[in-house]
């Protein structure tokens, strides 16, 4: 069998950092076998799945389930997040060993009300980490912070949709970067900062690097597109968290993808149905929406329109989170011995997105009715089509693996670690 890929360009398929596939838990917002499908059409051939799933995964047992649910539906590769709670720190051996890409710690409490852990917590769980290598990404945003001036403005019948943003000052997000950061120099865990979604984040994520932090960051989409403007026209359909922010943040942001202060693009990927987002009452809104099948023909319009190259692009969606996970170069590259993800796009493809035609079980995203420039054609998952000329290929269904078993993950020097503090965390258990 010949492909005939004349005018095509051949790119590492995009690894998602970041998607919420809701399996198990919420069937009627996605499961693995739609969100892979959306992911199979977007030229997305690993995503690595959050934790924030019922129940949320935070012991083997529940990882052995959702491994096996992920192994039997998945259209591409993916990884799946341990939970890093405060009750879950005594587990981290155990998910490990029961194959988990890096660690979930939720600063702040979004959807699926995940507690928090305190910062003496979240030291022990940095503590515990560290020595293993693995990643602990972070949804930062201070919780006490959060919910006391959220609670404040819904006291005061403050409703309308702006009230949900002037509700979230960037404060809430600077402070848990730069709390995690602390911890992680003082420790050498490795973190991630997940969605970043203001200029002012990207002070605290300058320095950490600049000091040798071992830190990454990632933003998304709706931070580089979306901006406070659009919450007239969209309302509860851009509530997300952490929230979409005034315009002046978007070019700092684009900025900080062109000099490498954020590392990687992901999407967040949310879905809810119709009726949980739309809800006339912003605050009753589900937070999230579906992104894993539209981010490579956004960005590749990006491309086109010259704001980056498509080696930028390639970089962003597939290079980078490859070495920050340890996966490269079998994902996130076409060089010898890589593992052959591909998307095959058509740069010059013109399309527009329609909730209605995307392959999420969510039809509800702020997308509907945009214009893009530029399209994946072919997906391949270690050299087989999952997606063939904009078809699924039906059979591909369970052809998806963990990709856990070949991250290779170099452990960092320990920095400031107490030792005595690990030592007694790490006691087996008799
Ligand atoms: O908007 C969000 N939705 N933000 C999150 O951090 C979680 C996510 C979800 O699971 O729906
Ligand atoms: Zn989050
Ligand atoms: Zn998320």
């Amino acid at each position: 069998e010949t492909l005939d890929v004349r005018g095509l360009h051949v790119l590492p398929g995009a690894i998602d950092c970041h998607v919420h596939f809701r399996d198990p838990g919420y069937p009627h917002k996605e499961d693995f076998g739609t969100g892979t499908a959306a992911a199979a059409y977007g030229g997305v051939t690993t995503v690595f799945d959050m934790p924030n799933t019922i129940p949320p995964v935070g012991t083997k047992e529940v990882l052995a389930e959702k491994h096996k649910l992920a192994g039997e539906a998945a259209h591409v590769d993916y990884g799946l997040y341990g939970l890093l709670g405060e009750d879950t720190i005594a587990n981290v051996p155990d998910l490990i060993a029961g194959g988990v890409i890096g660690f979930k710690l939720y600063m702040g409490n979004t959807f699926g009300k995940i507690p928090s852990p305190t910062t003496g917590a979240m030291l022990e769980a940095f503590e515990v980490v560290a020595p293993t290598g693995k990643r602990i990404s972070l949804h930062a945003e201070t919780n006490s912070i959060m919910e006391r001036r959220e609670t404040r403005l819904r006291d005061f019948g403050r409703i309308d949709p702006l009230a949900h943003l002037a509700a979230r000052p960037a404060v809430v997000a600077v402070e848990a970067v730069s709390r995690a950061a602390i911890l992680s120099e003082w420790t050498g865990a490795r973190i991630h900062i997940l969605h970043i979604s203001s200029a002012a984040e990207l002070r605290p994520l300058r320095e950490a690097k600049a000091r040798g932090v071992e830190i990454t960051g990632e933003t998304c989409p709706q931070y580089l597109f979306l901006s406070a403007d659009d919450y007239a026209e969209q309302a509860g359909r851009i509530r997300v968290n952490p929230p979409v922010r005034e315009k002046h943040n978007q070019e700092p942001l684009w900025a900080a993808i062109a000099d490498g202060t954020i590392d990687l693009i992901a999407t967040d990927h949310a879905p809810h149905s119709t009726e949980e987002k739309t809800r006339k009452d912003i605050w009753t809104v589900d937070c999230g929406f579906p992104g894993v099948e539209t981010q490579m023909p956004m960005m590749l319009s990006e491309v086109k329109a010259g704001r980056m190259s498509i080696c930028d692009y390639v970089r962003l969606s597939a290079f980078n989170p490859a070495r920050v996970w340890g996966l490269y170069p079998r994902k996130g590259s076409l060089t010898p011995g890589s593992d052959a993800d591909i998307a095959v796009v058509d740069l010059d493809h013109e399309w527009t997105i329609e909730d209605d035609k995307l392959h999420s079980r969510s039809k509800t995203t702020p997308w509907n009715g945009r214009k893009t420039t530029g399209l994946p054609v072919h997906t391949l998952v270690r050299g087989r089509f999952v997606m063939k000329d904009r078809k699924l290929i039906a059979d591909a269904r369970g052809w998806g693996q963990s990709v856990h078993s070949i991250q290779t993950m170099p452990v960092p020097s320990p920095k400031n670690t107490d030792q005595t503090m690990v030592a007694i965390l790490q006691e087996p258990k008799t």
